[in-house]
């Protein structure tokens, strides 16, 4: 049996964990549920600490976590989001953030040309350093001779660990995306642990992109990438562009990995939707497909293949939400997938 914590957390995220876990249910797999649905924007206003200790005792004693979505516009300039979902993935040392982007069907696709849709690739985000490290701070806060610093953080560590990983999750190519061309002195380390994986593995090819080179190629062809690896804050912009390609962020699920120890955090790669909290019409197939890639972290590969079948069946057929074309509620959605299962 695996126990998994559950941290629904704010706005939209409740919803859609909700279908997940009815999912989880549905599926015929030894899964037993450890919710922290108290870790939440509303906590963090009332008592200034959203995740505790304790918390975090929890979600060590587990198998995995499953993450809706944390975050608020009222407590944009506070340090909530850090508190919870980055001092999860350092707490824990998650650094290899894998992003899928795959084109479930193709009337989903904004491009043009067909030959150009086949989306099939992964984002290998580094979690851990770059400029998410939290180094630096205010000089002279709240004057006119105020600096402000944040540091981006490179090491061997962490810069050779995440290109370990992006190779081994390659099939075809590896393109390194970073800024070098501007930003040297990562980029100098960036692109020789680059080189020492391509002696490693010479049946994949590597290769380079300027990040603005690589925004531009995922709008014109982004059925040219297999794995994209690059920086904290680079993956974080470009896997909402390439979700955005293969349909839009209702559609996109990520998995926050320690390869040495197994555990993950799973997160659809959207937010909270403040916008569309309540309204019973948040798309619930990122955080379902988020779920499959759980279940396959867990090496329960038949219930995420089954997962992924009813999740191209319900879009196939147009059963979806706003956000996709479709009228259905999330609930709907949700009961079409259960239904695909088989
Ligand atoms: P967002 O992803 O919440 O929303 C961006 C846009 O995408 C909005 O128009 C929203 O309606 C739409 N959208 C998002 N998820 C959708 C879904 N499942 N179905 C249909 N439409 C969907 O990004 P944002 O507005 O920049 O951020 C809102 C809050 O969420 C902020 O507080 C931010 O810090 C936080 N955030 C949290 C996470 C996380 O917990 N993993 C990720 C991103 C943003
Ligand atoms: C994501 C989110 C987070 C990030 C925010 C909420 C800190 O945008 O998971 O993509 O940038 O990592
Ligand atoms: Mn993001």
């Amino acid at each position: 049996m695996h126990v998994i914590t559950v941290i629904p957390g704010d706005g939209i995220g409740p919803e859609v964990i909700d279908s997940a876990l009815e999912l989880l249910d549905a599926l015929d797999v030894d899964l037993s549920f450890d919710i922290l649905d108290h870790v939440n924007a509303a906590r963090y206003r009332r008592e200034g600490c959203a995740l505790s200790d304790a918390d975090v005792a929890r979600v060590a004693a587990s198998d995995g976590l499953l993450l809706g979505a944390v975050g608020t516009p009222e407590l944009e300039d506070t340090d909530y989001v850090r508190s919870v979902l980055l001092r999860l993935r350092g707490d824990f040392d998650l650094y290899a953030n894998y992003r899928p982007v795959r084109l479930w069907h193709d009337r989903l696709s904004p491009l043009r040309d067909a030959a150009r849709r086949a989306i099939d690739c992964v984002i290998v985000r580094e979690n851990t350093e770059g400029l998410y490290s939290g180094v630096g701070g205010n000089l002279r806060a709240s004057s006119r001779m105020e600096v402000a610093i944040d540091a981006d953080i490179n090491t061997w560590h962490g810069v050779s660990r995440i290109m370990d990983f992006a190779y081994q999750t390659a099939r075809r190519e590896v393109c390194l995306v970073d800024k070098a061309n501007a930003v040297r002195a990562g980029g100098r380390l960036w692109q020789q642990c680059q080189r020492t994986c391509a002696q490693q593995h010479p049946e994949i090819s590597s290769t380079h992109l300027y990040v603005d080179a690589a925004a531009m190629n995922l709008v014109t062809d982004p059925s040219a990438f297999d794995v994209i690896v690059t920086s904290n804050s680079y993956g974080d912009i470009l896997s909402d562009l390439a979700a955005a390609l293969a349909g839009g962020i209702g559609l996109a699920p990520s998995a926050s990995l320690n390869p040495a120890t197994n555990f993950g955090l799973y997160e659809p790669v959207h937010g909270s939707a403040p916008d569309l909290a309540g309204k019973a019409v948040a798309n619930p197939l990122a955080c379902l497909l988020t779920a499959a890639l759980l279940l396959r972290g867990l090496g329960l590969a038949a219930p995420a293949d089954a997962t992924e079948a009813a999740v191209a069946g319900a879009i196939a057929a147009g059963r979806v939400t706003p956000d996709l074309g479709g009228t259905l509620s999330t609930r709907e959605v949700t009961s079409a997938v259960l239904a695909g299962l088989g």
